[in-house]
């Protein structure tokens, strides 16, 4: 089945109010495919400025983490809730920032991503290897141990929230892109796990995004490959070439 191409914009812990709004401006004057869902994920605190300043109907502002708890006494959380209050309706989550700075565990990130699909927010789940795991020859392994810790916690439909991003944690931030071989080796491997573990059309469905260096010059030739339905993209969609990556199935 045809998967609609995804790109996600993670500006992590980057912005003000001036650049948050010459980025979306930027984004309302290009000339983007329109058969692409794209995302953007600014901080928490510029969410609702992005999504007054956007006017692509295809581009839809996300949170870069939520809590898997109602309202109530967790300092410096934001809840599904106040996503919802906010008329934001997606939100990053597992990323390995949050997994190797704060401790973030497979189970907690599950948890997290059951919690915000049961409110109503559709999440970018991310996992990813280190090079480490990698030169170890563990990188399947450590993938399949993180899909089973998320197809533990959701079930049927709640597969239709969630677009899974892979992002090698050695590629994020250095420059390094995986190579196409490497990148498309791990999303057949994970779209036959879901085959095997979860279901045949969730396999088919469910799209795997490529994250960890994606540039304008790199995209093209990722997004041939046929396991490969976009992008969750970090320095680069803070840039004019983020148009670029969203353009890069035309
Ligand atoms: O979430 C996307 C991010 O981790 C990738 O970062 O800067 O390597 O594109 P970057």
């Amino acid at each position: 089945m045809a998967r609609k191409f995804f790109v996600g914009g993670n500006f992590k812990m980057n912005g003000t109010k001036e650049s948050i709004k010459s980025i979306v401006k930027g984004l309302n004057e290009a000339q983007l495919d329109s058969n692409v869902e794209v995302v953007i994920a600014p901080p928490a605190l510029y969410l609702q400025l992005a999504q007054s300043e956007l006017k692509k109907p295809n581009v839809q502002v996300s949170a870069q983490n939520v809590y898997d708890k109602p309202n109530g006494a967790y300092t410096g959380e934001i809840s599904v809730a106040q996503l919802k209050d906010a008329d934001i309706h997606w939100t990053i989550l597992g990323h390995s920032e949050r997994r190797t700075l704060l401790g973030e565990t497979d189970e907690l990130v599950a948890s997290k991503t059951k919690f915000a699909i049961d409110g109503g927010v559709s999440v970018i789940w991310c996992c990813g290897e280190s090079l480490e795991e990698r030169e170890a020859g563990n990188t399947i392994t450590v993938i399949e141990r993180q899909l089973a810790a998320l197809a533990a916690k959701v079930s049927g439909s709640d597969w239709d929230k969630i677009v899974v991003a892979y992002e090698p944690i050695w590629a994020i931030g250095t420059g390094k892109v995986a190579t196409v071989q490497q990148a498309q080796e791990v999303h057949e491997a994970m779209r036959k796990w879901l085959r095997a573990n979860v279901s045949e059309a969730v396999a088919d469905q469910t799209r795997i995004l490529y994250g960890g260096s994606v540039s304008g010059k790199n995209c093209k030739d990722l997004a041939k490959e046929k396991d490969i339905d976009g992008f969750l993209v970090g320095g680069a969609s803070l840039k004019p070439e983020f148009a670029d990556i969203i353009n890069s199935n035309l």
